[in-house]
């Protein structure tokens, strides 16, 4: 597994990845269709204050690791593709990305659906540090947990 700047040519793979159903299901989010993903990844790309890099695994792109500001606090984002999922390379990328991303405090907020990215995050070092409930872009309520790094 490696991490690299994303290229233009990795988004229609994570445009394929954040459509699947299951992951959905576990992040809870909702997909973006094509023009709300394309005006999104346009800003990722154009704000540096966003760091966000490309997984590879054997060459191939496994999908994406990186942080952005919400409501003035950093915060952590990675999403794998399937084919990609049970093989340590989320805990892997978000680790090696978060030797590249040395500011502090960094936040983490997951579903309590969603027990591989907890684990995900709790490798890496996070706390937690609370709970929350957030509206997803279906309309739903969804249970979270808060993390700290
Ligand atoms: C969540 C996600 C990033 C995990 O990626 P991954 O590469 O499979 O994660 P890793 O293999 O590095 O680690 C997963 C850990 O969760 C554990 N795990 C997986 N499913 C689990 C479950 N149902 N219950 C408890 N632990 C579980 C694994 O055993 C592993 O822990 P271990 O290393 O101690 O054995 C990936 O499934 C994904 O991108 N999902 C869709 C999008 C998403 O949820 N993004 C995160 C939003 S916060």
């Amino acid at each position: 597994m490696n991490i690299r700047r994303v290229v233009q040519a990795d988004l229609p793979v994570f445009f394929e990845q954040q459509i699947d159903p299951e992951g959905n299901r576990m992040s809870a989010v909702g997909p973006r269709q094509r023009g709300d993903f394309d005006a999104h990844w346009t800003k990722i790309l154009a704000d540096p204050s966003i760091a966000i890099r490309t997984i590879e695994q054997d060459g191939r792109v496994a999908g994406y690791v990186g942080c952005f500001h919400r409501d003035g606090r950093l915060e952590v984002m990675y999403w794998l593709g399937r084919a990609f999922w049970g093989q340590g390379i989320a805990s892997g990328a978000l680790s090696t990305f978060l030797a590249e991303e040395t500011r502090r405090p960094i936040l983490a907020r997951i579903a309590k659906r969603n027990p591989a990215s907890i684990r995900v995050v709790e490798k890496c070092g996070f706390k937690r540090t609370g709970e929350d409930i957030f509206t997803n872009r279906a309309g739903e309520s969804v249970e979270e947990y808060l993390y700290e790094l």
